[in-house]
């Protein structure tokens, strides 16, 4: 996986480690100064990398908060210990304090606090929210952070709290945007920050949102969110998230202010942000408090530590309370700073395993006000519009949770559209079973939403066609051992159309080895569970085959293809007679072929968005390469040119040069000029999404190479990450095909990184 060889910030070595130093970083290079880039992705939670002068920021990443007057871990040791790439310290206070004042203007601000990584610095609002009013101007801060070298300096925004009515947030929304142009040319080169706003009012957040993107900002900061967290209102706070981030310019971090505790990084990280900073670990171990990544303990209850740190290693939670309190808030500052990176590093790792919606979903039951928060994210009136799962199957006990968002019913639709259309589907790997939060997950819903609007039941009108069969109780694969039944059944009953019932939904039987339907790892009961005859008809009905008669059949026990037959014919389907026939070889291959075909046009439609009719045209003389387990390798036209191969992994399909050549000459859609909103589950059947890049890119791209952000000129609205595209000039000359890394509002807005992984170029002839 790419994620893997992009570390960025050397590791803290052993040696380093022991004598307590680690080089300085080395600057970006001065052109991609500010730019962002993403390397890893799942959903909206991304790898990211930040460019700065001094150095390049991994995200996710907790920017500790530094109080230059008090110091409780010093900045040196950050750097040098703990591999910390960028902190956070208050101009505001520095500004304020004469010695330091003169210090940072003479010396730097890195010098001021011994730090040689990226330094970002916040403006007062913090304090005038705390104190009430700051001294100081809108300008005059900004250009007070630029002159002492800060890296990220910020704004001075207008705190919204939760308890202000809607008129005072709209003042604080209103005046924070009047200060933002004057606040950027004050910053001249230096990055700037720009909060987000809106207290716990849906419309002031997009408002603030929207606006604060137009103008020239690096980072976008999530403002106001202190008090929510204090008073764990953790739903409001997801909120608050899904109102803002979906209008900001996608190649922007978000930051979320003064957040910090663990609990809420993997939920926060699922949802989109970038960045944390906390003073938490020093303020909670302060109060003898440590953080974990399930919520917060007192060290005075202590007999064994919840998680053991290299800082707290040699020592009792009793040795530590008897510890003088300078000395205990240090080492105890130290273990929550240790415990909050553990638990940031492993949600990077879940990123990067594309398992980051299934950590936040385990970690909502750690406790009640995130579980409440996770269950109005998966249960908002939204969900029943895209999941197509009906909200009584989704929720069991938990109804009450979405009722409250009633009133609201329709507002939150576009932001959970947001978050499914990001996802990537198929994935490796297993799929395992939480129960009905399973249901929920935004790649199974995207996964779902796929299949319905792609795949097209295109049985021939013959025996069985008003019917339906419905394989159960057993989990995939499924070939071995029905692949057999499914060849007679073509043979004999040639319109009967064969799905599969899956704890997460019917799958046409076509597509058995599709991710994450076949990958389902969980207890065998979810399996075997009786089938409900009501769920299988709202299914069916979202594949529009609700008017088939449905015939189910169970996985378990002998003599399957017996089992079949004889219910056929008791339905009347088969006549008696082909219980004692059997199939003559040839035409058990013929149908074993066009199951192979069947397999093979369903997958073009599914994941090349091929029209259905054209997928079967053009597999209808196809041969393929079988491997040794008997699985399809490789599809054939009829003049034997590679058009793709199956993806055994996951299930998906791989497209080769010709197939490209092929598909691209049935393109009848115009080009795209430009870039339109993601409607990654419209267009269904326009065939496979086109990106048009610069002609300085057109060399490179034929020979292969990955087409970089900022060569892309236009594309198809229906563009998702990792699914096939491909690549023309602005001629509509085809030269090459790969995969896409973005949606398409995510390939107008970035300025840096890989747009599209070309999978092969189409050499001039
Ligand atoms: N620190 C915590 N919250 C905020 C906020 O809303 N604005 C600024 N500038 N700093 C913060």
């Amino acid at each position: 996986m790419d994620g893997l060889k992009e570390v960025v910030h050397r590791p803290v070595t052993m040696a380093a480690w022991r004598e307590g130093t680690r080089d300085d970083p080395e600057p970006c290079r001065e052109q991609d100064k500010g730019k962002f880039e993403v390397v890893v992705r799942d959903g909206r939670a991304r790898i990211g990398r930040l460019h700065t002068e001094h150095g390049i920021l991994e995200t996710p990443a907790l920017l500790p908060v530094i109080n230059p007057n008090i110091r409780t871990i010093e900045p040196r040791e950050m750097w040098d210990r703990y591999g910390i790439g960028a902190l956070i310290t208050n101009s505001y206070i520095i500004w304020k304090h004469d010695e330091l004042k003169t210090k940072a203007q003479n010396d730097g601000v890195h010098e001021l606090i011994d730090y040689p990584g990226i330094i970002m610095t916040d403006s007062g609002t913090f304090q005038s929210y705390v104190y009430g009013d700051v001294e100081v101007g809108v300008e005059e801060i900004v250009e007070f952070q630029r002159s002492i070298g800060v890296d990220i300096a910020t704004m001075l925004d207008v705190f919204s709290r939760p308890d202000m009515v809607e008129s005072e947030v709209a003042n604080c929304v209103d005046e924070t945007l009047a200060r933002a142009q004057k606040s950027i040319d004050a910053a001249q080169k230096t990055m700037l920050n720009g909060p987000i706003q809106g207290g716990l009012f849906r419309e002031l957040r997009e408002k603030s949102a929207s606006e604060m993107g137009k103008f020239d900002f690096s980072v976008h900061p999530i403002g106001g969110i202190v008090p929510v967290m204090e008073q764990h209102r953790y739903k409001e706070y997801a909120k608050i998230m899904l109102s803002s981030l979906p209008k900001l310019p996608s190649n922007r971090p978000v930051h979320m202010f003064g957040c910090g505790h663990p609990m809420l990084f993997p939920m926060s990280i699922a949802l989109g942000a970038d960045l944390f900073d906390s003073a938490a670990y020093a303020l909670f171990a302060r109060d003898g408090r440590l953080l974990t990544p399930w919520g917060t303990e007192k060290i005075a209850n202590l007999v064994d530590w919840p998680v053991t740190t290299p800082s707290i290693a040699s020592l009792t939670p009793e040795e530590v309370r008897q510890m003088d309190g300078k000395e205990r808030t240090k080492i105890l500052s130290k273990y929550n700073l240790e415990v909050t990176l553990a638990e940031l590093a492993r949600c990077k790792q879940a990123v990067r395993d594309g398992t980051i919606w299934r950590m936040a979903e385990r970690r909502s039951h750690q406790h009640p006000a995130l579980r409440e928060a996770f269950l109005w994210l998966i249960t908002n009136p939204s969900l029943g519009q895209i999941s197509n799962f009906s909200k009584d199957e989704m929720i069991l006990d938990e109804k009450l949770a979405s009722q409250e968002t009633g009133s609201e019913k329709g507002a939150w639709e576009t932001s959970w559209d947001w978050i499914v259309k990001s996802q990537t589907t198929p994935r490796k790997g297993g799929e395992s079973w939480g129960g009905k939060d399973t249901l929920a997950r935004p790649h199974i819903i995207a996964a779902r939403h796929m299949m319905f609007t792609r795949w097209h039941s295109q049985n021939p009108l013959g025996v069985g066609s008003t019917d339906v069969l419905i394989l159960h109780g057993r989990s995939g694969p499924w070939r071995e051992r029905c692949d057999n039944l499914v060849t007679r059944l073509i043979h004999h009953a040639p319109g009967l159309e064969v799905m599969i019932l899956t704890p997460i939904g019917l799958m046409p039987y076509s597509l058995e080895d599709v991710n994450p339907f076949t990958h389902i790892v969980g207890p065998d009961w979810i399996w075997r569970s009786r089938p409900d005859l009501s769920l299988i008809r709202n299914e069916l009905d979202k594949f529009s085959m609700s008017d088939r008669r449905i015939i189910t059949l169970d996985l378990n026990g002998d003599n399957l293809v017996e089992r079949a037959l004889s219910k056929l014919v008791e339905l009347e389907i088969l006549d008696e007679s082909i219980k004692s026939k059997s199939i003559e070889a040839s035409d058990f291959e013929a149908s074993q072929l066009q199951l192979r075909r069947r397999k093979a046009a369903d997958k073009f439609a599914l994941f090349f968005n091929v029209q259905s009719e054209l997928s079967h045209e053009l597999t209808s003389k196809s041969n393929f390469v079988i491997n040794r387990q008997g699985r399809i390798k490789n599809v054939l036209s009829s003049s034997n040119k590679h058009l793709a191969s199956f993806r055994l992994g996951d299930g998906g399909l791989s497209l080769n040069n010709d197939g490209a050549i092929e598909l691209y000459s049935h393109r009848r859609r115009q080009l795209p000029t430009a870039f339109s909103d993601p409607e990654i589950f419209g267009y269904s059947g326009e065939g496979l999404a086109i990106v048009v890049v610069d002609d300085d890119a057109e060399p490179f791209i034929r020979q292969g190479r990955n087409v970089f952000h900022g060569f892309v000129i236009a594309c198809d609205p229906w563009i998702r990450p990792n699914e096939a595209c491909l690549i023309v000039n602005q001629r509509g000359e085809l030269l090459g095909h790969g995969t896409s890394q973005c949606t398409s509002s995510e390939l107008a807005s970035f300025k840096k990184g890989i747009a599209i992984k070309t999978r092969d170029g189409i050499k001039n002839e």
